[in-house]
């Protein structure tokens, strides 16, 4: 899992989106930043140079494999001052209120029962005038430009609603916010567009292709005919697929 989170890194779409929402966050030196579900550790290595001189951020995760391979990145990429991993649920956090000036969550509430009661612990290590920045994709945002749209639709609704998570979770992500009384809210829609074999987007849609096939919801010829009709498109340099990324950011006080 660490090592699929570190290679979707590198895909185009995903440095694009990561770098937005780093702008987003918009990390100041001296800063105390805490990022929740962090996983290999890509978003908080990205943020730690921004706390430099004096600042620093944690990386907390629920499982003490990533929370171990994070370690181990930050160190080999020489990001290792200022950054620090542990393992812990984002339920409970280790720390006292007010602790940080920032708290983020990226790619991480569509996989939780409970997102409300995280927002609600977020807010509480965060001081007054501090910030909470979340952001999920909602997977029924995606197009594509594929000649059959009855398999399409029929592969993405069930991608969507059964697999990965809660996929409506960007749609949602205001509603936390603005009821976990964050203030001064700010919505910032990001529409990744694809048309690159190499990008994240379009590795999704191969696994969710396959995955619809396992379970059955399409037939295996119709995952084939699916996956062909794309990468014709591919070939053609024709390929095109688009979804939205939702980032909310709000204000303690
Ligand atoms: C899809 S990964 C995203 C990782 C990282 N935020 C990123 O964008 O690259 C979701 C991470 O959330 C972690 N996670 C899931 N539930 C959690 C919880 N209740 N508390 C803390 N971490 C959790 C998972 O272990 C996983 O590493």
């Amino acid at each position: 899992m660490a090592a699929f989170l570190e290679e979707r890194s590198q895909a185009p779409d995903m440095r694009k989106i990561n770098q937005v929402f780093c702008g987003i966050v918009a990390a100041r030196p001296g800063e105390r930043l805490l990022e929740i579900g962090s996983g290999s550790g890509v978003l908080s290595r990205l943020l730690a140079p921004s706390l430099q001189p004096g600042g620093s951020i944690a990386g907390v995760d629920i499982s003490p494999e990533m929370t171990v391979e994070a370690k181990r990145l930050a160190l080999m990429e020489g990001s290792g001052s200022g950054i620090a991993f542990l393992n812990g649920a984002a339920e409970s956090l280790p720390y006292q209120q007010a602790s940080f000036e920032a708290a983020i969550a990226a790619r991480m509430l569509l996989h939780v029962s409970d997102p409300e009661a995280i927002i609600f612990e977020m807010k509480r290590v965060v001081k007054p005038g501090g910030r909470l920045v979340v952001m999920d994709w909602d997977f029924d945002t995606v197009t594509i430009d594929h000649p059959n749209r009855e398999l399409t639709r029929r592969l993405l609704h069930w991608r969507c609603d059964h697999h990965g998570g809660n996929n409506w979770s960007g749609r949602q992500l205001w509603r936390l916010m603005k009821s976990a009384n964050l203030q001064d809210c700010t919505i910032h829609p990001q529409m990744s567009i694809v048309h690159d074999e190499a990008d994240g987007l379009t590795q999704s849609l191969w696994r969710a292709a396959q995955v619809a096939g396992t379970a059955g919801a399409i037939s295996p010829s119709e995952q084939q005919a699916w996956i062909n009709d794309l990468k014709h498109d591919l070939e053609n340099g024709t390929f095109f697929a688009s979804i939205v990324y939702f980032i909310v950011k709000g204000y303690v006080y």
